[in-house]
């Protein structure tokens, strides 16, 4: 029983935790992304893309439930490995842990609370609307509500466009330390594999982060423009 209590208590189980999280969390980056990526098919694809979402009714929010579990779990495991970690580390070996630790794994804590600021901003910008109510008056031809025409109206705005562009610097940086240290933490840590390892974290991180930020970049260039009849905000 003890030794139960000693493992549900332990830091490899945080790790565990950690990393499942962030496994669940990255699957739905690269989903949310490769959706998001439909921007470029224009307002219909688009459009038909969200109703289909929309129509997983109930199936929808129990997976938003989920996510949000995940999040809550990896964020909170993050916090308790940082203070143990903190309290393990007397300060005058501080500086020589930083010469080993890479400027990504030292800033991790950081940059989640950077993302997780976003994310609350992003559902408040774009799912709730509560930043922008005069998108929720947005219908296509076929009465569906014109998600295409809010994001680009979103990132017409240059302060807006910079912010998510910023944000998804910071998430692409997130990710490259999170989804190697994932593979170690998962047991794939293997001095002939970790090249490899090492090249797939970083080749997802910039998937992730240049499929992401082309959306922002592609309607301030104008790759993607508001359909005929929709009226800048
Ligand atoms: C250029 C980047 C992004 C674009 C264009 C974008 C677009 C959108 C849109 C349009 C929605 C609302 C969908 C709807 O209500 O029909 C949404 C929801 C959401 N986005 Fe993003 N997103 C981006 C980046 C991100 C990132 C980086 C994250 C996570 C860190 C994220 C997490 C979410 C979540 C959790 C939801 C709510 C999903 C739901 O309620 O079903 N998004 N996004």
């Amino acid at each position: 029983m003890s030794a139960l209590v000693r493992f549900l208590q332990s830091s490899i189980l945080s790790k565990v935790v950690m990393a499942v999280t962030g496994l669940v969390l990255v699957l739905f980056l690269l989903g949310h992304m490769a959706g998001n990526l439909q921007m470029y098919l224009g307002q219909e694809k688009m459009n038909t893309y969200a109703e289909t979402l929309q129509g997983l009714g109930n199936l929808l929010w129990v997976i938003r439930a989920a996510l949000f579990v995940f999040l809550v779990l990896h964020v909170i495991t993050s916090v308790k490995l940082k203070w143990e970690n903190n309290a393990a580390r007397p300060e005058p070996y501080a500086m020589k842990k930083y010469i080993r630790a890479t400027l990504t794994s030292r800033t991790m804590i950081w940059t989640g609370i950077m993302i997780v600021l976003f994310l609350t901003y992003h559902l408040l910008h774009f799912t709730i609307r509560a930043t922008n109510p005069a998108y929720g008056g947005l219908f296509d031809a076929l009465g569906r509500p014109d998600v295409y025409s809010m994001v680009v109206l979103g990132y017409n705005n240059l302060l807006i466009a910079l912010v998510y562009i910023a944000a998804m610097l910071l998430l692409g940086f997130h990710l490259f330390h999170a989804i190697e240290s994932m593979f170690q933490t998962l047991g794939l840590n293997h001095e002939k594999y970790n090249p490899f390892l090492h090249g797939l974290s970083l080749t997802v991180s910039i998937i992730i982060m240049v499929g992401f930020i082309s959306i922002p970049i592609g309607v301030l260039v104008g790759w993607i423009a508001l359909p005929a009849g929709v009226i800048a905000l």
